[in-house]
């Protein structure tokens, strides 16, 4: 077998792992879906939401990696030849590897309206408040400069995995992630002097149970998978890289609680600017990219806080983006006895093949461009069901005494634990993915 490599130490597991959960999604999608559905309880639910039914599926995706030491693929084969599940399962283990590469090809194409509006900052924003906004619209038409900036998103993803897991994963992460912690901490406290930051703060952490609706509480729930890169199999590969010595349960907390802080903060951050100069907290997926600049270019530091603001998304996506890549490379590496390059290469290019489609804006799919159709299927129906089928594995396929030893957890908390991941954690993820069948209606 191919020699797979592994982590340098446990700090750069943390790391790698943290960086792939922190991404888009906790700085462009949770603020504004905070926006959109009122903020502090829909933050209530979205908290309750990670503690239920994100924590226990990463839990279990490390435990898969680190026991079998395989991509998901070849966990799920090892489960078969262990008699735990039958051959049928592999489909979970290769919809995570599809998964993984549809998300890549639209994701990198979104990171690249973050390097564009990174161009854009460094010449300042300028112009009336139609103006500003108008330059998003200007880029969504514009093939040729999305694919410009998608190219160069993909060939940095690939570089960096060309290189292996400890120099390459590992190495990126340990330099990317405390740099996008101190942006993100340095933006904080600058937000917060700002006249809108106490309101800020009330928004997000003030619950008004009144403001939200079942569609909000679906949104926290499929956002608490998202954000945490549950589903395909992204925890299970990083897993499979690990050592023995590494604690399952504190990991997986650690890297949930960074994950969740670092949200929060990207929120209170926005809300402080958004609300400052008095704009709507509602505008919905446009927020960072045709709110913010309107302040931007009025506030005072405005240049260098856009530039920082937008060097912290492009640092988040792009450790959210190899984890992606790692997914469906570790599979041909792993099942195919490709070398890590050729696997690289390829996948690389067939995803970034796939992107173009996602990077002109005015080809559709059943009345849908491809970024959404390929957003859609994927955060609504692939990995809610790879990570139901995960959970269920987990809870009903691997006996209790290896959970139990591998675990650590005193006997009174197993027991906890047990019955979430056997009811609680299954009867929510079978809740949305119905829901989003259209089998009944929130
Ligand atoms: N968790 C990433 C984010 O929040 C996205 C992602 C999903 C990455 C699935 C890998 C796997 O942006």
């Amino acid at each position: 077998m191919a020699n797979r490599g592994n982590w340098g130490g446990k700090l750069g597991f943390i790391l790698a792992a943290a960086g792939s959960a922190i991404g888009l999604g906790n700085i462009w999608k949770f603020p504004y879906i905070t926006g959109i559905h009122g903020g502090g309880a829909f933050v209530i639910v979205y908290l309750i939401c990670i503690l239920l039914v994100g924590l226990p599926i990463m839990m279990a995706e490390i435990y898969f990696g680190k026991m079998t030491q395989k991509s998901p693929v070849g966990a799920f084969k090892h489960f078969e030849s262990k008699k735990i599940i039958s051959k049928q399962f592999y489909l979970v283990g290769w919809l995570g590897v599809i998964s993984s590469i549809l998300v890549l090809s639209f994701y990198s194409v979104v990171a690249g309206w973050a390097w564009h509006y990174l161009y854009l900052s460094f010449n300042g924003f300028s112009g009336t408040d139609a103006e500003v906004t108008s330059l998003f619209g200007k880029l969504y038409v514009n093939p040729y400069i999305q694919l410009g900036w998608h190219t160069l998103m993909m060939v940095v993803t690939v570089w960096i995995i060309s290189k292996g897991v400890s120099k390459g994963i590992e190495k990126a992460s340990k330099v990317l992630m405390p740099i996008l912690f101190i942006i993100l901490l340095g933006l904080m406290f600058y937000s917060l002097t700002l006249s809108g930051g106490m309101k800020a703060v009330r928004f997000m952490f003030y619950p008004d149970f009144s403001k939200i609706d079942a569609e909000g509480v679906i949104q926290a729930l499929g956002h608490s998978f998202f954000t945490l890169s549950l589903g395909m199999g992204a925890m299970i590969t990083y897993g499979s890289y690990l050592k023995k010595d590494v604690n399952i349960v504190k990991s997986s907390i650690i890297i949930s609680i960074l994950d969740t802080v670092i949200a929060l903060v990207a929120g209170v951050m926005i809300f402080s600017i958004v609300f400052s100069y008095d704009l709507k907290a509602t505008s919905g997926p446009s927020l960072i990219f045709k709110t913010l600049p309107v302040i931007f270019a009025k506030m005072p530091g405005g240049q260098i806080v856009a530039i920082l603001f937008f060097i912290l998304l492009i640092f988040a996506a792009l450790t959210s983006a190899i984890s992606l890549l790692e997914v469906a490379v570790s599979y041909f590496v792993d099942e195919k006895n490709w070398t890590r390059k050729k696997a690289t290469v390829v996948i690389g290019l067939f995803i970034y093949l796939l992107g173009i489609l996602s990077a002109i804006s005015s080809l559709k799919i059943m009345n849908e461009t491809y970024l959404d159709f390929f957003d859609n299927i994927t955060t609504k129906y692939f990995l809610p069901i790879g990570g139901l089928f995960t959970i269920l594995i987990f809870a009903y396929g691997i006996d209790h005494k290896a959970k139990m030893e591998e675990l650590n957890l005193n006997p009174l908390v197993y027991q906890l634990f047990n019955w979430t991941i056997r009811i609680i954690t299954p009867a929510v993820l079978i809740f949305i993915i119905l829901n989003k069948m259209g089998v009944f209606k929130a």
